[in-house]
């Protein structure tokens, strides 16, 4: 038995050596070819010729054709550079698998990669080293030729050297102090917008330390380049002016610049075949499809009521290849309604599985052939069959009429939507209507388009509500209009926004909203990523692995306005995520790169999310404020961002940490009572945390119980009559009043090293793979070691007594020195009568254990 599972285990490690040997043989192939060309392009060419050629081909030129001939060096430049295209990540393909044999196979690869084949990581080859990298032959040959030409103060070949560095086109290292030097000459050279628009950006975030950062002069370019119609620099501008960055609040021109946008987006949105162009999202949360940021149950995204709505790739629910899967023999069970599931699926598309029109056409067809023969007629009457198959009719009528997976025609598709109207469905009628309204392949005829509208606009169709508004716009009845679009807004439909923001913009039949004006043009330009946003790219980036790349790209974004986006970029900077994550105990982890470690950027990045309601983020903040991360420790701060974000009542998390502070008393008074209604309140939250709330209150308890025998001096849990506690409330306070050196006890015990990183929430999730038996155990272990402790401690106590004594003596009053204010103390100067949290399980032999266990310190 033992021996088989050995063997076993044996040859899949075999098996993983060989795919990965075979996988890495493949990459270093490109890999070796690039360095050898640039060993061959050392002997063989130099710089210095190439120089040569250029300045020879200046002079054939002559003087008066040296503008051309620089456009015409960057061709050439350009027609070496075409072929060379960065080599995918070696990991591709590796990263995104998942369960066991994917994840044994990515450690054996990164296992094997250490061990047998130590060249440089491809991670350097890209990035900035301080030596400066050597090129491949051509490339440093097309950088040569572009350098020659950039002298000539050619735009093009600047543009391209700026984009090189920056973004690592054509296999060129990266170097941003680079690409800012040239951005920053294009920019004044010919006032070119996305130079002026990427000098801005630059400026806003410092990226890689290539400047300084300086947010007057961010909004100083931004603004120039969203005067050149600049379309990301306008939603920089107006995002900046609305929340008020490097720059006061203004209202009036947040909307300007965000209207901008919006009629871009909205003219897009607008072309293309008959109801408009399909918007794809690629803006997600990366931190939301691995559970948000403090993993599984423990984020507002993925616990409470937001259990649910968690991402289809979470990991709490049904992976969305389960999902098809599980349709998929639904389908073949004869289930109408899961085939017609399946169709919308592939419909609509969405982030990890692309529309395919073709396949949604079968499951469609398969749906309304069901109820229709060839002919039209109907096979059997059945209310259940009739209204899906209505449905089905609607979809394939909408393809006909946008030509999207077969061939347009006007004609077909007004057969399959009559088809599906008798049986009164929604989409059917507001496409009718369409088609009425603009007399596509029929009369003309509004009346009757209008009669459709409001047909479909009764089963809340939101393309029809927002039809049914424009009628009334147009006919001058304002409220109702509002009303419609009030209604369509709720589906999300973008339309509906852009109406309602013109409406509160211009003040029609209303007072003149602007702030409503501005968060309404805000989300129809964000709802158009295709015109402006990184998204798809970034999205790329980080599914190859290439996170530095993804990192810049979701920056844009972010500074862009995207909340998504800013929790992203947050997210990927974050350090902090867990101590005890596997990459921290796995020793050839490569170090993340210096761009990636950034906590400044990280918490200005958390704190714009937050500013958007995003309440992880808020909590997040107030981590970094409690550890001192990127900005001086404030404690105070990261109570109230705990309170913020604890008011909304979604955040166990939250709560917890509100708890823990109290618990603790670190920026606040120490007390037990409040700090146990915070944890219980965090537990009404989200039932989820129920294991680490309930270890956290246990806990809790003990230390309670110890202060209240021991008479100490925090406010003990009270409100709940424990049968073991032998003091009351009164007997309790009045045991206080007579103590004349409340704050004075043990003061050489609490000199604790915080240089501890562990923040609350922080080691949580460990517990929750503990499970209920273990749990009561270890409460066992724990509570026959604080006995064992009490009669140590009592000995204990007894001498440290003695030495107070002596010590008093000598020092005279000191005791009430240590008065001071609870708030705003850094927490080295802890108030001597606080007690430190040793963590939930202090090892024996640690000092802290005896006071972690004691409550009470001192006394
Ligand atoms: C900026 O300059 C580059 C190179 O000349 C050009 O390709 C690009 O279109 C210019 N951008 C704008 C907005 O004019
Ligand atoms: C360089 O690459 C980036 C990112 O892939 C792309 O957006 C940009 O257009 C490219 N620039 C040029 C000049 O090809
Ligand atoms: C990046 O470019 C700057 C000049 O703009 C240069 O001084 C520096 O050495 C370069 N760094 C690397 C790693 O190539």
């Amino acid at each position: 038995m033992h021996d088989c599972s050995l063997r076993l285990v044996w040859l899949t490690i075999c098996c993983c050596l060989c795919i990965t040997l075979r996988a890495s043989n493949f990459e270093n192939k490109d890999y070796d070819a690039l360095n050898e060309q640039s060993v061959r392009g050392e002997s063989s060419f130099t710089a210095e010729d190439n120089a040569e050629i250029v300045t020879q081909l200046q002079q054939d030129g002559g003087a008066g054709g040296s503008w051309s001939q620089a456009a015409f060096t960057v061709q050439e430049a350009l027609r070496i550079l075409q072929p060379l295209q960065p080599p995918r990540s070696r990991l591709t393909g590796f990263d995104k698998s998942s369960g066991i044999l994917g994840t044994t196979l990515y450690y054996a690869k990164e296992a094997f990669v250490l061990l047998f084949m130590n060249g440089p990581p491809k991670d350097d080859y890209l990035n900035p080293r301080p030596n400066v990298p050597k090129l491949s032959k051509p490339l440093a040959q097309a950088v040569t030729l572009l350098e020659s030409a950039a002298e000539e103060k050619e735009p093009d070949a600047i543009f391209l050297l700026a984009e090189m560095n920056f973004f690592g086109n054509y296999t060129h290292p990266r170097n941003y102090t680079e690409a800012f030097r040239r951005y920053h000459e294009l920019a004044l050279l010919n006032g070119n917008s996305s130079a002026q628009h990427m000098v801005g950006f630059m400026y806003a975030t410092g990226l890689g330390g290539s400047v300084e950062r300086d947010q007057a002069k961010a909004l100083m370019y931004h603004t120039f380049a969203a005067k050149g119609d600049h379309t990301r620099a306008q939603m920089t501008i107006g995002y900046r002016h609305h929340t008020g960055l490097g720059t006061p609040r203004n209202c009036n021109e947040a909307a300007h610049w965000y209207k901008q946008v919006a009629d871009k987006a909205i003219a897009f949105s607008r072309s293309g075949p008959p109801g408009g162009q399909v918007l794809q999202e690629d803006a997600y949360k990366i931190a939301d499809e691995l559970g948000g940021v403090y993993g599984e149950g423990a984020s507002v995204v993925s616990s409470g009521v937001s259990a649910n709505r968690a991402g289809p790739n979470s990991d709490a629910h049904a992976d969305f290849d389960d999902v098809l899967e599980y349709l998929d023999l639904m389908s073949r069970k004869g289930e109408l309604k899961a085939t017609f599931s399946l169709g919308q699926l592939h419909y609509k598309g969405s982030r990890t599985m692309r529309r395919n029109l073709k396949i949604a056409r079968a499951y469609f067809m398969t749906v309304a052939r069901k109820y229709w023969q060839k002919d039209g007629s109907i096979r059997e009457e059945d209310q259940g069959i009739a209204k899906i198959a209505s449905k089905a009719a609607g979809y394939i009528g909408r393809m006909f009429l946008r030509g999207e997976g077969m061939e347009q025609s006007y004609e077909k598709a007004l057969t399959w939507f009559r088809r599906g109207v008798v049986n009164g469905d929604a989409l059917c009628q507001y496409e009718l209507g369409l088609m009425h309204l603009h007399g596509l392949g029929v009369r003309k005829d509004p009346l009757l388009a209008g009669d459709y509208f409001k047909e479909s606009a009764n089963q809340d169709f939101a393309s029809a509500q927002v039809n049914m508004g424009q009628l009334f716009l147009d006919q001058g009845d304002i409220t109702t209009a509002t009303r419609f679009f009030d209604l369509a807004a709720r589906h999300g439909h973008i339309e509906a926004f852009y109406h309602l923001a013109e409406i509160s913009n211009n003040g029609v039949g209303r007072e003149r909203s602007c702030g409503m004006a501005t968060a309404y043009y805000k989300i129809v330009a964000e709802k158009v990523e295709s015109i402006h946003s990184s998204f798809d790219e970034a999205n790329r980036a980080y599914d190859d692995g290439d996170t530095e790349a993804a990192l810049v790209m979701y920056m844009m974004a972010a500074e862009q306005g995207y909340e998504y986006a800013q929790a992203n970029v947050a997210y990927l900077l974050d350090e902090y995520k867990s101590i005890l994550s596997l990459d921290s105990l796995i020793p050839w982890k490569k170090r993340r790169s210096s761009l990636l470690r950034n906590a400044v950027l990280a918490l200005i990045y958390w704190t714009r999310s937050a500013k958007q309601s995003n309440i992880d983020s808020m909590v997040k903040m107030g981590d970094y404020y409690l550890g001192g991360y990127g900005i001086e420790a404030d404690i105070e701060k990261a109570a109230t961002c705990y309170q913020t974000a604890a008011e909304t009542h979604q955040s166990a998390q939250a709560l917890w940490n509100l708890g823990w502070i109290h618990e603790n008393g670190i920026g606040v008074e120490q007390d037990f009572h409040l700090a146990k209604r915070f944890y219980d309140q965090a537990l009404e939250t989200n039932q989820e945390s129920y294991l680490p709330v309930k270890l956290s209150l246990t806990k809790l308890r003990m230390r309670s119980f110890w202060n209240t025998i021991t008479n100490g001096k925090v406010n003990s849990i009270q409100s709940e009559p424990e049968p073991k506690k032998d003091w009351s409330f009164s007997e309790w306070l009045s045991t206080f009043l007579e103590d004349p050196h409340p704050y004075y006890h043990g003061a050489e015990d609490d000199d604790i090293d915080y240089d501890d990183p562990s923040l609350p929430g922080s080691d949580d999730s460990y517990y929750d793979e503990l499970d209920e038996s273990i749990l009561e155990s270890l409460i066992i272990v724990g509570i026959a070691a604080a006995i064992a402790f009490l009669v140590y401690y009592r000995q204990q106590r007894q001498t440290n007594h003695r030495r107070d004594l002596e010590r008093r003596q000598q020092e005279g009053g000191e005791g009430g020195a240590a008065q001071g204010n609870a708030g705003g103390i850094p927490m080295e100067q802890r108030l001597p009568r606080q007690q430190a949290d040793g963590g939930f399980f202090p090892p024996v032999d640690d000092p802290n254990f005896g006071q972690w266990v004691a409550g009470g310190v001192g006394h």
